[in-house]
């Protein structure tokens, strides 16, 4: 493979799309091939449903969330990951401006994949049945019991930002609504099952402040056959631990 010279170097990753900075870059780091981990190639999901058919939530808002938001999201973590590439070569950058990054990564990390899993657990009918209705009653006493809990825990990040996500908790076995004030803050060793994104961006253009209503109207567009796909093979995983 041909080595190149700084100057090529610097060429080639600057014209990449990451925009990245080779400012106070060694030679041997200009030289490091990036690691695999870092080549920022995630891809951009389409949304799984049609967007003009949800219940109560605009295809005006969804599409921007989506466009703005997620998309965002992935085309950032893209660009961070190839800086980190870029930077990990590096052995005179100081280790307080890679923790700057490191903490963008997961940060990042975090809003691509639940908004992953919220986009994709929208669009149903809303109606909770088979395999994750009988553990949401064995769990919780009763779907409404839960559902409540779920609804007030969403309603207790309005006006600010965050996620709830039911998850299925691989340690405990056990099914919880967990509150999350942003997309770094999760339970750990948790597969999320129902995620719904409580940032205002998510329901401001609809509802103004009144966050309780796109709760609700949340709940009437839930995909339960994806919900019950992912408790499907959370229970495998669950097994294969034990
Ligand atoms: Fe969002």
């Amino acid at each position: 493979m041909k080595r190149l010279s700084r100057r090529e170097a610097m060429g080639t990753i600057i014209t990449a799309g990451a925009g990245v900075t080779l400012a106070g870059m060694t030679e041997a780091a200009a030289q490091t091939p990036a690691a695999p981990a870092f080549r920022g190639q995630h891809q951009i999901k389409p949304l799984p449903f049609d967007a003009a058919k949800l219940k109560g939530i605009s295809e005006k808002l969804v599409k921007s969330h989506w466009e703005n938001n997620y998309s965002g999201a992935v085309k950032a973590l893209n660009a961070v990951e190839q800086r980190l590439g870029t930077m990990l070569g590096d052995k005179d950058l100081p280790a307080y401006v890679y923790g700057d990054l490191k903490r963008e990564e997961l940060a990042r990390t975090g809003s691509v994949v639940l908004h992953e899993h919220y986009f994709a657990n929208l669009g149903g009918d809303g109606k909770a049945g088979d395999v994750m209705l009988v553990a949401i009653k064995q769990h919780w006493g009763s779907y409404e019991q839960w559902e409540a809990e779920f609804k007030k825990t969403g309603n207790a990040l309005g006006g600010g930002s965050g996620w709830v996500i039911f998850a299925h908790n691989f340690h405990t076995d056990e099914l919880h609504n967990y509150w999350s004030w942003d997309h770094m803050h999760n339970a750990p060793f948790s597969r999320p099952l129902l995620v719904l994104d409580m940032y205002e961006h998510a329901y401001h253009m609809d509802y103004g402040a009144a966050a309780a209503k796109y709760v609700d109207a949340f709940m009437q567009n839930v995909n339960w056959e994806e919900v019950n796909r992912r408790f499907t093979s959370s229970q495998k995983a669950v097994a294969s631990l034990r």
